[in-house]
């Protein structure tokens, strides 16, 4: 890691120069349609609802589905998403979803024009379900449907007829990596209904901090409470020692109450703030930590400062042209982490350095990277630079998101889009029958409009193969910091 040094800022200007010229440089004027681009991010997310549909759903070849989940328990749990190209609603990715979905209308929302409205419906749809995941005092029902057996069929959700088994953690099987990341969602989405609908934001929070407390006095990881169904799925391979942290901040920033403040600063060591700092995903909250957290400091106090020092060496870690172990660019300059679905990566530590740029902007500051420095604008450009790729600035000179631009991927991994739907097919297509669509060499019957897939590979090459899911599945959370992302460009065409 580097050692930050401060520097006089005039230094720093002089010190701008190199870094610009490693960054890519702006594309002409715009090329992109943001706004089309936006509205798509958000529509996908009507494409990944589970429950009753209601009357205004656009994505109209999706029926309702799981309208009895729960119901084996005694608790309605019907509603929320499903994570990505199967029928499972895994609650610890869902709340992440909820949670950057959330923070991309708290900072972008005035930037969304009419999409407003249907980003806030796309929260909701989360968190109507968080709350009826929660709704047990001391339990959180944290995921409905057996993986493994929802695995081995490709079924559309219309048609499911795998065991809706729930899951869930209490005081005895211990959770507070999902109950964290639960209240993180909560929390966050109380400050966009705060104006808005001004009960359910009060709920919401109420909620959020009664969830966290349960996730602070009960300390475990969901993973080992619930190994054996929620591994190798969604395992918390991290710890959840991030997401008590993250939970914290979100709920700092919500309540204001002071006690969220002591409890950052009092656990900041303890609970490891300063490991793995240049990861933000669904597992890992570090670095979404450290930026949020940074926010709140930025132009007043040392208080958290650590934080702020954090977020600045995330950032650094993550500039083209300066080497780090854990990041790399591909030759057609996409940001690449290790492990499957990379653009999940690319999104969430591109919605980072957009947050960060807003917040170092507003309190006139820069970056410090060793005998670098970089400016606001550069970490724009970056992020946007991330944000043409996946609309086909790339070498396959595709778009990375159905249904935008006029080349984009076709045999998505996604049971629902590839198998015709209910409309066009009426009669049940059962757990087997399924796989002649999931073998098909043809484009997916259902345009999924909006998803971003996991993307290409380390060499820039995209096979567009149903199989291939670490490439062709799409997620809710590659698509949450999108909807941030693409609301600032389409705002802001020459700004950047
Ligand atoms: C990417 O995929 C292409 C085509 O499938 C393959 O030739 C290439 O070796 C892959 N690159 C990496 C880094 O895996």
């Amino acid at each position: 890691m580097t050692t930050m040094i401060r520097r006089p800022r005039r230094l720093l200007l002089l010190l701008l120069f190199p870094l610009l010229a490693l960054a890519p440089p702006p594309s002409a004027a715009s090329r992109h349609d943001y706004g089309d681009a936006l509205r798509k991010s958000i529509l996908f997310f009507e494409g990944q609802r589970s429950g009753r549909l209601p009357p205004n759903q656009r994505v109209r070849w999706r029926h309702d589905s799981a309208l009895h989940d729960g119901s084996g328990e005694g608790v309605d749990l019907t509603g929320g998403y499903y994570d990505a190209g199967d029928n499972v609603k895994f609650g610890f990715p869902m709340a992440f979803t909820a949670t950057l979905l959330a923070w991309s209308v708290i900072d972008f929302g005035k930037s969304m024009g009419p999409e407003l409205g249907n980003a806030i419906s796309a929260v909701r749809w989360a968190t109507d379900y968080l709350m009826k995941a929660t709704s047990v005092p001391g339990v959180v029902y944290v995921q409905v449907g057996d993986a493994f057996r929802d695995h081995g069929c490709w079924e559309r959700p219309e048609d499911m007829d795998t065991p809706r088994t729930t899951y869930k953690v209490d005081a005895s099987r211990p959770g507070s990596d999902v109950a964290g990341e639960t209240a993180a969602a909560l929390a966050a989405a109380s400050i966009v209904f705060r104006g808005r609908d001004p009960s359910y934001s009060a709920r919401l929070l109420d909620r959020a901090i009664s969830v966290f407390e349960f996730a602070d006095r009960h300390r475990g990881a969901y993973s080992s409470s619930l190994r054996s169904a929620v591994c190798p799925f969604y395992c918390d391979f991290d710890g959840y020692q991030d997401e008590l942290l993250w939970g914290a901040a979100w709920l700092h920033k919500a309540s204001r109450r002071r006690e969220y403040r002591e409890y950052i600063k009092n656990n900041e060591h303890i609970l490891g703030a300063d490991d793995s700092i240049n990861e933000f995903g669904w597992d890992n909250k570090h670095a979404g930590i450290n930026v949020l957290i940074s926010k709140v400091l930025m132009g007043n106090a040392q208080y958290l400062e650590s934080f702020k020092l954090n977020a600045d060496n995330f950032i650094c870690s993550l500039l083209p042209g300066i080497f780090h172990p854990q990041i790399q660019y591909s030759p057609g300059g996409l940001l690449f982490k290790v492990g499957g679905s990379n653009m999940q990566h690319v999104t969430s530590l591109s919605f980072l350095l957009l947050a960060y740029s807003n917040y170092l902007s507003h309190s006139n500051q820069h970056v410090p990277c060793g005998s670098h420095s970089a400016s606001p604008s550069l970490l724009r450009r970056i992020a946007k630079s991330q944000v043409d790729y996946i609309l086909g600035d790339n070498p396959m000179r595709m778009s990375y998101m159905v249904g935008y631009g006029s080349k984009y991927p076709m045999r998505i991994h996604h049971r629902a889009s590839s198998i015709p739907s209910v409309g066009a097919h009426p009669a049940h297509i059962g757990c087997k029958a399924g796989s002649k669509y999931y073998l098909s060499p043809n484009p997916n019957p259902n345009l999924l409009v909006g998803a971003v897939v996991g993307g290409p590979n380390l060499s820039d090459a995209f096979p567009d193969s149903r199989p291939v899911f670490q490439q062709s599945e799409p997620t809710t959370y590659i698509n949450a910091p999108l909807v941030g992302l693409f609301a600032f460009f389409w705002a802001h065409p020459g700004n950047v």
